[in-house]
């Protein structure tokens, strides 16, 4: 019977299910156009609902199924994290970072709206990220104390310490090559701290034990640095049109990645390697915890 539902499961039908999901809850969330000056609402909207893969809402919802919960009791985390995410790319394609002019398959914020809207428009999906999370009446199951813990979870990930911190040793370490464990660290707070802070977010508002919740951490430590194995290979492997933005720009850029330090072949061995580790971490779990074992994969097999 569990074998039958195991091989029952679609990922495809589950990722087009929850992006629909999360992505009529991020317009709703993100209010309407008349609370904000025009400006910042158009270019906030133009970068939020420009189709991503919404991989770390997903990632949220999917590990508050894991432990039985349900979607909706995931929403806040997961609105709030794609929110952040996407403030990510609007402030990593500035001129002043990566100058990159292509995102999700549109001119990047800044070519679309100019630099200071883009900038705001950053700033806000940062903030308004935090102010839905703390919006009482948007959990409709988690204890006040747990969405603290969850505030607490996703500013770290996010903040000096996780994303932050990691964009900051990318933007200094371009031109210097960094050995292996000072590459992992880098990928491991640009991307996965990100990644790790939504899963566990997502555990959380879930009702996770402490048991569960460590086996999650897990799973979303290896999965996070796969993730940006994963880009690494796909700036020097993908298009432009298959990606949605430019490509062949992290060479150019002397910026330190997995395929430059180990070549491509070595790389792949590599995220293959933490995907069957990061399934692995799941054992305990029933099928519910499917989306994250297929997500783990889809990791790695994606191109775009
Ligand atoms: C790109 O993230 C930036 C990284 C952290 C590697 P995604 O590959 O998740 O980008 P979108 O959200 O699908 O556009
Ligand atoms: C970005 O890494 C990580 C972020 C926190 C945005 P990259 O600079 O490699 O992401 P892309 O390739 O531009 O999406
Ligand atoms: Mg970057
Ligand atoms: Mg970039
Ligand atoms: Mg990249």
């Amino acid at each position: 019977m569990t074998i039958q539902l195991m091989n029952s499961f679609s990922l495809t039908s589950y990722l087009e299910e929850k992006r629909g999901i999360v992505e009529k809850n991020l317009l709703m969330l993100l209010g309407p156009p008349e609370i904000y000056p025009s400006i910042l609402y158009e270019s906030m909207h133009y970068s939020l609902l420009a189709g991503g893969k919404r991989i770390r809402p997903v990632l949220t919802i999917a590990a508050a199924e894991a432990v039985n919960g349900t979607t909706e009791f995931a929403i806040p985390a997961a609105v709030a994290v794609e929110m952040i995410h996407t403030y990510s790319l609007i402030h990593d394609d500035l001129p002043a970072m990566d100058n990159d002019d292509l995102r999700r398959g549109k001119p990047a914020n800044h070519k679309a709206f100019g630099e200071a809207a883009a900038i705001l428009a950053g700033d806000a999906l940062l903030t308004q990220a935090f102010s839905l999370l703390s919006d009482k009446f948007l959990w409709i199951n988690t204890p006040a104390n747990d969405v603290l813990r969850i505030i607490h979870e996703i500013g770290i990930g996010a903040g000096p310490l996780g994303m932050v911190g990691g964009q900051q040793i990318d933007i200094e370490s371009e031109g210097k090559n960094l050995n292996l464990s000072n590459l992992e660290l880098l990928h491991r707070k640009k991307t996965g701290a990100l990644i790790r802070a939504s899963i566990r977010a997502g555990g959380i508002a879930g009702g996770a034990t402490d048991i569960q919740l460590s086996a999650l951490t897990e799973y979303a430590e290896k999965i996070g640095l796969a993730f940006q194995i994963a880009d690494d290979i796909l700036d020097v492997e993908g298009s432009p049109e298959e990606v949605g933005k430019s490509t062949g720009k992290d060479s150019k850029q002397n910026k330190n990645t997995y395929p430059a330090l180990l070549g491509l072949e070595e790389s792949k061995i590599l995220e293959n390697k933490l995907v069957n580790e990061a399934i692995d971490s799941l054992k305990e779990f029933d099928e519910k915890a499917e989306a994250l074992r297929a997500i783990a994969q889809y990791i790695v097999e994606r191109k775009n």
